[in-house]
């Protein structure tokens, strides 16, 4: 098992290995874990704090961006439920497992986010799987976004059809390869709205001028829903991009704070679902609290939009300082250290500034940190982080 940034990993001459504090080496070896295992146990303090090995750390992870797990009118929406429903319906929605509570929320997510219909899902990364259950054997070809979610990747094992990668977020390699397929190919394309890596939101309108006649774009909104667009309706929101025009599949574990997932689309859409997918027809649904819990969040985000102001405001003040670093209204830093040891020296520094370094590690991909900012972070914080990220030449 090997830790990333033990001392032993920096070259011999790495100049940030001078002014390390030998005590910080054993505190990296406490937490780190090898790239094979899940990460250190983090327990959460309160709102912009997390608890980290005995040390108090600001945290600027996940994907909580209002904070709303933690808000109390969530809490007690969990407990009511638990009283008043129960916890699970033991059984799927098309046997004897339905509920009202699951329709009133269908119903409330329908009309938060404009779309004809809202198709719960136990939780977000089962939306793809299903909409391409639903979808298989329809489109002579698909094409993805090569930065997409995993639950896009594994989705498209269901279509029947060629996959093919096109370049991140770029219309251009999209339309080099929509020439490339034959004359009456049917395309489904498939990308995130919000890249959870980067915070770039992806070029919907540029995508949807060069797909040809009867294409269908399937937008994976996790993070986009709810947490952006002045309604908080997402990335087809901000952009300005009917909803008609796509089907979105959305988490309700990012902005809203609770877990579950939902499908956005048409009637006919809905039905096709229900007739053709599996794994909507086969799942236990999700837990009765965590619907009511979720039918607060929508609540509390349609009524109260200083949330979604504050958060902007925060990603106003980075934005201010380091223009480069974020993409508004997105409140993703990605940051990508040239090298291992430079890697180590941000953990470091960040450490040593109390902040928890959100090291993320995916398969096949070098690690990279991913700070998200949340309307609960307050100025001194952003402040200090931007302070961190600027002193180790993180943007360089
Ligand atoms: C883009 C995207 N899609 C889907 C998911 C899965 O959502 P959930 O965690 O609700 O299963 C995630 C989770 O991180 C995500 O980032």
């Amino acid at each position: 098992m090997a830790a990333l940034f033990r001392a032993a990993d920096l070259p011999a001459r790495e100049p940030a290995k001078k002014h390390c504090h030998p005590q910080w080496f054993a505190y990296e070896d406490r937490v780190s874990r090898a790239a094979s295992d899940f990460s250190e146990p983090l327990q959460q303090v309160d709102g912009t704090h997390i608890r980290l090995a005995g040390r108090k750390l600001i945290y600027f992870g996940g994907c909580d961006y209002f904070r709303l797990s933690q808000h109390p009118i969530i809490r007690r929406a969990v407990e009511s439920g638990m009283r008043e429903h129960g916890l699970n319906p033991a059984a799927s929605r098309f046997t004897t497992g339905n509920h009202q509570l699951y329709e009133r929320l269908e119903a409330e997510l329908g009309s938060f986010f404009r779309t004809e219909t809202a198709t719960l899902t136990s939780n977000g990364y089962s939306t793809n799987l299903i909409v391409a259950q639903a979808l298989q054997g329809s489109f002579s070809h698909a094409l993805i976004d090569g930065r997409s979610h995993r639950s896009l990747f594994d989705s498209t094992a269901y279509l029947d059809c060629p996959v093919i990668r096109f370049s991140h977020a770029d219309p251009a390699a999209l339309q080099r390869e929509i020439r490339r397929l034959p004359a009456k190919a049917t395309v489904l394309l498939l990308t995130d709205g919000l890249f959870g890596h980067n915070g770039r939101l992806a070029p919907l309108r540029e995508y949807l001028e060069v797909l040809p006649p009867r294409s269908q774009l399937v937008v994976d909104d996790a993070h986009g829903a709810g947490t952006i667009g002045r309604h908080g309706r997402g990335t087809c929101e901000v952009l300005g991009i009917a909803p008609e025009r796509v089907i979105q599949t959305i988490s309700l574990s990012k902005a809203f704070g609770v877990y579950g997932g939902a499908i956005l689309g048409s009637r006919k859409f809905r039905t096709r679902m229900i007739e053709r997918s599996g794994f909507l027809r086969g799942n236990t649904p999700l837990p009765l609290p965590l619907a009511s819990a979720a039918l607060s969040a929508l609540s509390v985000l349609r009524s109260d939009r200083s949330r979604r102001a504050q958060l902007q405001r925060n990603i106003g003040r980075v934005q201010e300082q380091c223009p480069d670093c974020i993409y508004p209204p997105s409140p993703i830093i990605g940051v990508h250290p040239r090298t291992i040891a430079h890697g180590g020296k941000l953990s470091e520094h960040l450490l040593k500034n109390g902040i928890h370094p959100p090291r993320i590690r995916y398969e096949g991909e070098t690690d990279y940190f991913r700070f998200a900012l949340s309307s609960e972070h307050r100025p001194a914080e952003i402040e200090k982080l931007l302070g961190v990220l600027r002193c180790c030449d993180a943007f360089a």
